[in-house]
């Protein structure tokens, strides 16, 4: 299959660009579109045997269910065999946002090759203009996981993507660098307390609030139920392709020494990168922007051949706890 790359105004979408894009998902065909967190790889959710294909291309297993997206609220309600109270007063603040909601799953709407066969649906409203309108233009909605092989770094630019899945869909749409570049938060809103299934984009502190509480998952192993019904709990996920270290600033120069020639140091701190015998990469000092370049910065040394990379350890609070989770993941 050709893969085909089209460039689209990310705040503006080309209405023929959606509208080639619309065909291609009508057809049963699969779309890569960005989203704020990280490209995504689309099917028709509704069309089971186009969900199906989304499992061959990325090389995953049938157990690991799929995020839904949707246009709004309403449309998310529609998937859905009972919508929470915590999932309305959720979504209702953080849509079109990085934030994806677990509901009990509506059988006549969503087929189970979308959900592992599980009872719950995964659903979220991106906030990108590309992906809105393609949601809107399609009028279905879409299931997207992040748009990488299985268990590899998520992509945040259509380079990122085609160096995964050239020859496996038929359309990317390059609207350059994702804004946040870290995947959505994922909670689940069937119990009585809302559940952090995944640490990602979305603040914790905001999501505490609208929830009013806030239970946090313990970290599974491969054994454990809870990590098979959230797979991507499950450690050794989204990783590069080098060896990644991660190292306190006390143990950094220890660490540099032991990961060999082909190292480099990932830093969000200038005094670091001032004294270090490696090649440096200095990310912003705050979450956000540290969080919006780590997987290009990733990507990009697995690129330049980098057999190590050691990573300073970031700050211990809550704003940075989604990094520190992918930190952990990716160092295995
Ligand atoms: O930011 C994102 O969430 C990106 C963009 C494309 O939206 N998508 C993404 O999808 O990261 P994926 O498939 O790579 O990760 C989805 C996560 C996995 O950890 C999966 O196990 C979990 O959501 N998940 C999906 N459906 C679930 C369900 N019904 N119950 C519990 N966890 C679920
Ligand atoms: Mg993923």
């Amino acid at each position: 299959m050709k893969t085909e790359v089209v460039r689209v105004d990310p705040l503006r979408p080309e209405p023929d660009v959606i509208a080639r894009a619309v065909r291609i998902l009508t057809a049963g065909g699969l779309v890569v579109l960005p989203t704020e967190t990280v490209y995504g790889l689309g099917a028709a959710a509704d069309d089971a045997a186009s969900v199906a294909r989304i499992f061959e291309a990325k090389g995953r297993p049938a157990y690991n269910p799929l995020i839904v997206h949707v246009a709004n609220v309403r449309a998310a309600r529609d998937l859905a065999s009972r919508w929470p109270e915590s999932a309305e007063r959720i979504t209702h603040h953080a849509w079109p946002g990085p934030l994806t909601v677990v509901v009990p799953r509506n059988r006549a709407k969503v087929p189970d090759v979308v959900t592992a066969g599980g009872d719950t649906v995964a659903l979220r409203m991106p906030d990108h203009p590309v992906a809105l309108a393609l949601l809107s233009a399609l009028g279905r909605p879409i299931a997207a996981p992040s748009a990488n092989r299985f268990q590899a770094l998520s992509p945040t630019t259509a380079a990122h993507v085609l160096k995964n899945l050239d020859g496996h869909v038929e359309l990317i749409l390059d609207a350059g660098p994702c804004d946040r570049g870290i995947e959505s938060t994922v909670v689940d809103c069937t119990g009585e307390v809302p559940v952090v299934l995944r640490h990602g984009a979305y603040s914790l502190a905001t999501l505490r609030r609208l929830a009013g509480g806030l239970q946090s998952a313990h970290e599974p192993n491969e054994n454990d139920a809870a990590a098979l019904r959230s797979p991507g709990l499950l450690r050794l996920h989204y990783a590069p392709n080098a060896r990644l270290v991660i190292a306190r600033p006390e143990t950094l120069a220890h660490a540099l020494r032991e990961a060999g020639e082909r190292r480099a140091l990932v830093t969000h701190r200038a005094s670091t990168a001032n004294f270090a015998p490696a090649e440096v990469c200095t990310l912003p000092s705050d979450p956000e922007g540290y969080g919006a370049a780590l997987y290009a910065t990733l990507h990009r040394l697995d690129d330049a051949g980098v057999h190590t990379i050691v990573v300073e350890a970031v700050p211990d609070d809550e704003a940075w706890s989604a990094i520190r989770d992918r930190l952990a993941r990716a160092s295995g």
